[in-house]
């Protein structure tokens, strides 16, 4: 299987829509072994979650701005397994002024928690893993990314903040590949999730990509990405860094939706 044997950490997991529980199903699908984070009040709707999967895996604290918790779950992750291979970086936050075609107004304090809770926070997760990855030989670490190279409607700050994370996927890549960590991005088309319903008019995305996306697109079906992240995780990807890939029903490449036949 793609992943046997892998040690694994799976954040972002929040209901069983979340594409962290898909990427979690497949790997454990693929044969690798798990630890959730989940973090704060929704800590239990993670745990929910986990037992779903088919084998439930421990779930344990982590918000990413917390230093003592990343020192808690490293501690942890010592003494389970003494090295990680891999982690699926599935954070994101807005706050709402940051949304919904406020781009103008946005407050700097809440671009800046965009930017600090989805961007910044891949180099936090990184490095607080650096040591288990090195002790496993290397390893892989994926993030899931927005495509933003262009202005969406409603996506403002967040788009902003997701560039952010396509160079932070670059940089980690440059100061990490020494260690032979690689880093990269899945760029998913728009799923039915609570962080995307939490996007005003949501079903925006949703109209484009039913015209664009030349291979059709499920808002519902979170198993592509899932199956990409695992690739990125597993040895079949062995000299791929710094790279963000596509599973968007190829929406990315086509300029406008077919015209009258
Ligand atoms: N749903 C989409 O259309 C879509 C498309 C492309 C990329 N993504 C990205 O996928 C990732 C996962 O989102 P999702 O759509 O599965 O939604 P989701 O709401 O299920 O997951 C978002 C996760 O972020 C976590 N999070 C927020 N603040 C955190 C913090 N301070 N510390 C730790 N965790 C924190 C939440 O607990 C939650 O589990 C996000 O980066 C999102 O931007 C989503």
């Amino acid at each position: 299987m793609l992943l046997d044997g892998k040690r694994l950490v799976i954040t972002g997991v929040l209901t069983d829509d979340s594409i962290a529980f898909h990427s979690a199903r497949i790997a454990q699908e693929q044969g690798a072994e798990l630890v959730l984070t989940g973090f704060g009040r929704a800590m239990r709707l993670t745990q929910r979650s986990a037992n779903r999967l088919p084998d439930p895996p421990d779930v344990l604290e982590l918000d990413i701005h917390d230093e003592e918790d990343m020192k808690a779950l490293v501690a942890d992750l010592e003494q389970r397994w003494g090295a990680v291979d891999g982690a699926l970086h599935a954070i994101a936050y807005a706050p709402n002024d940051a949304l919904g075609g406020n781009f103008l107004n946005t407050p700097a304090e809440s671009a800046s928690t965009a930017f600090l809770t989805s961007a910044f926070s891949y180099k936090t997760l990184a490095v607080g893993l650096r040591p288990l990855l090195r002790a496993a030989g290397g390893g892989s670490l994926v993030a899931l990314d927005f495509d933003n190279t262009q202005a969406w409607p409603l996506y403002d700050w967040m788009g902003v903040a997701k560039a952010g994370l396509q160079a932070v996927t670059r940089y980690l890549a440059r100061d990490l590949g020494g260690d032979d960590i690689r880093v990269n991005a899945v760029a998913a088309g728009p799923l039915s999730t609570v962080a995307a319903k939490s996007i005003p008019h949501f079903e925006v995305f949703e109209r484009e990509w039913a015209v664009r996306a030349p291979l059709g697109w499920d808002v519902t079906d979170a198993t592509p990405v899932a199956h990409m992240v695992a690739v990125l995780l597993s040895d079949w990807s062995k000299m791929t860094t710094g790279e963000i890939i596509h599973v968007d029903g190829g929406f990315h490449a086509i300029a406008a939706g077919a015209g009258p036949s």
